[in-house]
Parts: structure tokens; C-alpha cells; sequence
């Protein structure tokens, strides 16, 4: 046997021509559950936590490498059997509140943060950026996605590809494509009309695939017209590879053995997690002459040219001592870029020091810091708002603050390994007697009342207790508004939620609304520091908020209704002539988000796409030939300010930088890339 070659940059088609079948088909096939289970089972792997890995050919030099969530932070194992070491990874805000920043240099600067945790960890890929369309408002999983526009979409994506990529590490954008729903997510079918499909649901991932270049692609689970997007030639090979020139790697969504021989063909490169089944299949389909072995190599040589860019391959030591304290200040600077103020009735913010406030919601002590699923993350802390506010210099009610933490011990929901691996929602809403409200609104000079929202993988969200508010929540506001405005006192309402909810019918109540998405361990500092004006807050809405539910065009063909599990196991198509369930009609074509909503004899919305708060004011000019405005501030404090032009030859955004009073910037609003 001559003398093995060893892998290198430069001889992966002598290595390719070294391997036997097997271990061809060992190389497309990832290692299984062993890494995400290893907590569990105490499995010997490299990265306990991470979800998943490809199998290593030793006598060939090729090494195992490591492939983990998530887009709001690594997701690993905190702690290790054997180990008095933590492994905690700094929880950053989810994908909606990133955008709502719309400051592209931030978000690259959270996705360096998030890679090099990655690169400490020794994680080669990670598993993210999420980033499909906001098609409707209850998908359970648009927390972790950045908009209802491909264009904010797609640029949010690249720039936190770039971040990540920095730090030598991968990325895979997912969910690729037409992941627009959960029910059922296995076997759904997108029905999606090319044109809309491209212009919509497609445009996002190109602008990040050619802008950006991550070094994988993660194909999603659904079908996309009729064809399960993992073995959708057309979507991997004719789209992706040959119009955009990707030349990555594509990796399925973690499902179960599907037909291995069609992935293959289709351009999906790496079955992932991985079970020995697949590998049995594509040696017998090869042997038996029903898939080409040249169609085999393709796919080898992308998971050699994957691994031979990977820091393990590089034979990179990680510290596994990532600086956490410097990685939080940026989660709570990309928080305070991506809160958006919604409304501030007389100049009610921003409150002086020594004010004392009463906080009302289970959510102003116990922060939903991000989603739940795959995109949860191992923080190792989260600051509450009462303790953001606190060290603000703003006193929060003792004798409240008991009453809701008392409530929130007694109703902890019950941890298990799945809550414990993905999150969980927070304690049920406490009930407010009138009289709690009516003596707080005596001892604080002003009221702060958390409205909480949990969503993530699996499951999308409903109307009832969801997107509309529940009575309790809508009696909490009414009664907290009537008490401290019969003393002449604000109200601010804080929304801690993962997606939109309906705000129509309660908005006139309080003085302020906050927006705070979901906004990672540092959420309650970035909070209180908005409150406190010590941050001018910036944000813009991604997404419209609508009055009526019913008002969105993809309404009627999305699954808000549906309680049942669906075919939520890889196994069987159950469901498969259930509308919305097995088969989703996008009935509503180009009419989604804004697209909609600004369209003349359109209902108004709610809050508009873009729409957002200031502490000062700005004067905007006219875009020039070269599509950059002129941006002054004209108010008394600094202020950033974004510029949103989503229609028309200027269409494209931009951000200031903190602009003092009476201070111009110039701006080159980012516009789409020439696409075709
Ligand atoms: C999940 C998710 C995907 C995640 C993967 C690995 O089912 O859909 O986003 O990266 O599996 O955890």
C-alpha cells in the first residue's frame, strides 16, 4: 500500500483519489447525536453541547471537525463531567432586535464577538446566521430571523457572516429556503410562485451569499414546491451555485435518513447529524450503479475543502477562556442599538436619577433574554431589569418587587434536559389586585409595567395569551394607567418579546413604549440606560406591526390555528394533504410586510416598518445621484439616526454614528447589490 497521504490545502483531489467508497460516504455523513447529547450521556467528544460533527478519516490526516449553534450565541455545554471549569457563552440579543439596530458595522462587530467564543471554544462552524423572511408575525422561530425585508435581511446577514468569519471560524446560513413556519416543519410544503420566491424569500440569502461568502449553507427541512429543499437540485446546484457562485458547502437541517442518494445529487454535501444508515445507502447505491460515484466526489471534495479551512485543521488550540466580560459589552451596546422606542407622549423619558419607580410584570425581574431551541444559549447571567435600573441610580418599589419575586420562585416552570439544552419560557403573569396598583402609584413617582413573550424551534405562536394580550396583561396596564395618571404619574410599558404582538387596542394607555425584543444577558442594563437617557435609543422596527391580525395578507394560509402536533417527527407525511400544515399556499405573493401595509387603500398598521423613537430630532436631505443623503441633528442631545429608502432606484439604509447637537454626517445609504 503506498505510503498515506496526508491532507493538505493544496492535494485534495490526490487525497479524493486515495479514499474507498466507504469512507466517501463516510465524509458526507455527520457523527450523529454524540456531541449534543454528550451532556446527557457523558459521550468523550471535543465540544460537549456542540450540535453535531463530521467523522474523521485518520489514516488520510482528515480530522473531525465541530459544528454548533446558534445565532444569539455559542450554544455548548456550560459544564463538563470532571471538569470544575464553566464553559458559559455570552447570550447576545436575537436576530430581530440585531436588525433593529440597523447598524451594519455592529452587527459585525456582535458576529466577531460570537465567532471568536466560537474559535475559543474550538467550534470550526457555527451554526447561524438564521435569517428567513418574517412572513407572518406568529412563526415561532422569526426571534432568531431579522426581517419581513430581504434587503435589511440579507445586508443584517452578511455583516454578521463577515463578524464571525473574522475570526477564522464558519458559518452556515439557514434556513435555506422558504422556512417560514414550524408546524409541521419536516414535511411542509412552500408553495411559492418562482418570481415571489426569488424577489422575497431567496433575495436575503443571495445578498449574503455573494457580499459575504459563508462557508456553508444549511438547506432547511420543509419542501419547497413539492421537492424537500435538501434534494432540490434546482434550489442547491442551478440557483445557488451556478447564478450565485457559491462555492461552500451545503448541509441539511438536522433531520433523519431521507433519500441520501437524491441529497447527493442535488448538491447537499453533508448529512447531518449523521447516522450510519446513510452511509450503508450511498455504498450499496453507488455499487449498484444508482448514483454516480463522480456525483459522490463532488460533494467529498467540498467537505475536504470545509475541513481544510477549519482552525481544528490548522491544528488552532483553543484558550477555552474566551474574554466574556469585553464580549458582554458588546451584547449590551448591540442592545441599546436595538431597542426601539415606540412612543414617548410629552418627552416622558428620559427619568432622572433618584426618580423611584414601581415595576409591574414578572418579566421586569426574570428577562427573556432570547428564544428558545437551538438558539438559545448557556449565558452565565442575565440582568434583570430591576437590577439594570437600579444601577441607573433609578430606585425600583421594594414592596413590589417582593410581591412578583416571590411569585416568580413559587412558579418556576420545571426544568428538564430539554428545557435545560434549549430554554424555556418564563413563570406565569402574577395577578395584580387593584389596591397593589392604587398603593404603588402612592410611593413611586412613575410606573414601568414587562409585557413577556416566549416563541422558538418547533412550534409557532397562536392568537389567544400570544399575540393578543391576555386579560390579565390588558388589566395589569388599565389599572397601572388609571392609578398613576389620577396622580398625574407615567406609565412605560416594556414589550420583552420574540416577535410581533397586537399593540392597537391598548397603545393609548401608558405614556411610553419600549420595545425590547429579546434583548441577551445585558438587557436589563441596556434597558435602564435608555431610560435613563444616559443612551439616546435608535432602533427601527424590521417588521410592521399590524392592528388587526387578520390584516396580513398571509394570514389566511398560515397555521395560527392549529394545535396539533403535526408530522413533527422526521418519520412520516401524516399530514401531507392538511392545508397550512402539510402544504402551504403563499397565496399572498409579493405582499408581505411593508410591500403591503404601504400600499394605497392598505390597512394601517400599527407601527410601521421602520418606524422608531428619538430624544432628539434630525433633519434628513434628499438623496443625491450618489444615493448619500445629508443628516443634522437638530435637537439638544446626541442621537443616532437612520435613513431607510425601501423602494426606488435610492432604495437602501444607513446609520449616523452618534452625532452631537447641530452636528451633520453624510451618508451612503447600503443598497442592494446588482443581483442578476
Ligand atoms: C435544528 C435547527 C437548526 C439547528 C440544528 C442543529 O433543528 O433547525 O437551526 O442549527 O437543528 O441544532
Amino acid at each position: 500500500m503506498a505510503q498515506n497521504v496526508t491532507l493538505r490545502q493544496d492535494n485534495i483531489d490526490e487525497v479524493l483519489s486515495e479514499l474507498t467508497l466507504k469512507e466517501k460516504a463516510t465524509l458526507v455523513v455527520g457523527a450523529g447525536y454524540k456531541s449534543m447529547l454528550a451532556g446527557m450521556f457523558g459521550f468523550k467528544v471535543p465540544v460537549p453541547g456542540a450540535a453535531g460533527m463530521t467523522r474523521a478519516i485518520p489514516r488520510l490526516g482528515i480530522p473531525a471537525i465541530v459544528l454548533s449553534d446558534g445565532p444569539a450565541g455559542v450554544r455548548i455545554e456550560p459544564k463538563r463531567k470532571g471538569s470544575k471549569d464553566t464553559f458559559y457563552c455570552t447570550g447576545f440579543p436575537i436576530g430581530s432586535l440585531l436588525s433593529s439596530t440597523w447598524n451594519m458595522e455592529m452587527v459585525e462587530m456582535v458576529g466577531s464577538a460570537i465567532g471568536n467564543e466560537a474559535l475559543e471554544y474550538g467550534v470550526d462552524v457555527l451554526l447561524a446566521p438564521g435569517m428567513n423572511i418574517h412572513r407572518n408575525p406568529l412563526c415561532g422561530r422569526n426571534f432568531e430571523y431579522f426581517s419581513e425585508d430581504p434587503l435589511l435581511s440579507g445586508k443584517t446577514a452578511a455583516a454578521y457572516v463577515r463578524g464571525v468569519q473574522s475570526q477564522g471560524v464558519g458559518t452556515s446560513v439557514k434556513h435555506f429556503a422558504a422556512n417560514n413556519q414550524e408546524t409541521n416543519r419536516f414535511w411542509n410544503d412552500s408553495r411559492v410562485d418562482e418570481a415571489v420566491l426569488r424577489e422575497i424569500y431567496l433575495s436575503n440569502f443571495e445578498i449574503a451569499v455573494r457580499e459575504a461568502k459563508p462557508w456553508t449553507v444549511m438547506a432547511s427541512y420543509n419542501r419547497l414546491n413539492g421537492v424537500h429543499t435538501q434534494e432540490n437540485k434546482w434550489l442547491l446546484t442551478d440557483v445557488l451555485r451556478d447564478e450565485w457562485g457559491f462555492d461552500g458547502l451545503v448541509m441539511t437541517d438536522w433531520t433523519g435518513q431521507r433519500n441520501t442518494a437524491h441529497q447527493i445529487e442535488a448538491g447537499c454535501d453533508l448529512m447531518e447529524p449523521g447516522e450510519k444508515a446513510q452511509i450503508n445507502e450511498l455504498v450499496k447505491k453507488v455499487r449498484k450503479g444508482e448514483l454516480k460515484e463522480s456525483d459522490l466526489d463532488i460533494c467529498v471534495r467540498r467537505v475536504m475543502e470545509l475541513i481544510v479551512k477549519t482552525p481544528t485543521f490548522k491544528g488552532y488550540r483553543p484558550s477555552l477562556s474566551p474574554d466574556l466580560k469585553v464580549h458582554a459589552e458588546i451584547a449590551r451596546e448591540a442592545a441599546e442599538e436595538g431597542i426601539v422606542l415606540l412612543k414617548n407622549e410629552k418627552g416622558t423619558l428620559p427619568f432622572a436619577k433618584g426618580k423611584s419607580v414601581a415595576l409591574f410584570g414578572v418579566g421586569s425581574y426574570q428577562l427573556l433574554a432570547g428564544g428558545t431551541g437551538s438558539g438559545h444559549v448557556h449565558r452565565p447571567y442575565i440582568v434583570n431589569l430591576d437590577e439594570g435600573l437600579e444601577k441607573e441610580g433609578i430606585h425600583v418599589l421594594d414592596f413590589l418587587a417582593s410581591q412578583y419575586k416571590d411569585h416568580i420562585n413559587k412558579n418556576q416552570p420545571k426544568k428538564t434536559f430539554m428545557s435545560g439544552m434549549l430554554g424555556s419560557p418564563g413563570s406565569t403573569e402574577m395577578p395584580l389586585p387593584q389596591e397593589t396598583a392604587l398603593l404603588a402609584s402612592e410611593k413611586a413617582d412613575a410606573a414601568i409595567i414587562t409585557i413577556s413573550r416566549q416563541a422558538g424551534e418547533g412550534g409557532d405562536r397562536h392568537l389567544e395569551g400570544d399575540f393578543l394580550l391576555t386579560d390579565l396583561e390588558k388589566g395589569i396596564i388599565a389599572d397601572v394607567c388609571n392609578a398613576f395618571h389620577a396622580r398625574g404619574k407615567k406609565v412605560v410599558v416594556v414589550l420583552n418579546i420574540g416577535g410581533v404582538i397586537e399593540t392597537a387596542s391598548w397603545k393609548d394607555l401608558p405614556d411610553v413604549i419600549l420595545l425590547a425584543w429579546q434583548p441577551g444577558q445585558e438587557g436589563g442594563n441596556a434597558l435602564a440606560r435608555i431610560i435613563s437617557g444616559a443612551v439616546n435609543p435608535s432602533g427601527k422596527l424590521p417588521v410592521t406591526f399590524p392592528v388587526d391580525y387578520f390584516d396580513i395578507p398571509s394570514s389566511k394560509n398560515f397555521p395560527y390555528d392549529y394545535h396539533g402536533k403535526g408530522s413533527m417527527t422526521a418519520g412520516k407525511d401524516k399530514d401531507k394533504d392538511v392545508r397550512n400544515v402539510g402544504y402551504t399556499e403563499y397565496e399572498e405573493g409579493f405582499d408581505v410586510g411593508y410591500r403591503y401595509f404601504g400600499k394605497p387603500g392598505s390597512p394601517k398598521a400599527s407601527y410601521e416598518f421602520g418606524f422608531g423613537l428619538s430624544y432628539t430630532a434630525f433633519e434628513v436631505s434628499a438623496p443625491d445621484k450618489n444615493n448619500c443623503v445629508t443628516v443634522t441633528n437638530t435637537g439638544k442631545v446626541p442621537g443616532k439616526e437612520v435613513v431607510i429608502i425601501m423602494e426606488g432606484v435610492h432604495a437602501g439604509f444607513g446609520k449616523t454614528h452618534l452625532l452631537q447637537p447641530g452636528e451633520s454626517e453624510t451618508l451612503q445609504l447600503n443598497s442592494v447589490i446588482k443581483t442578476n
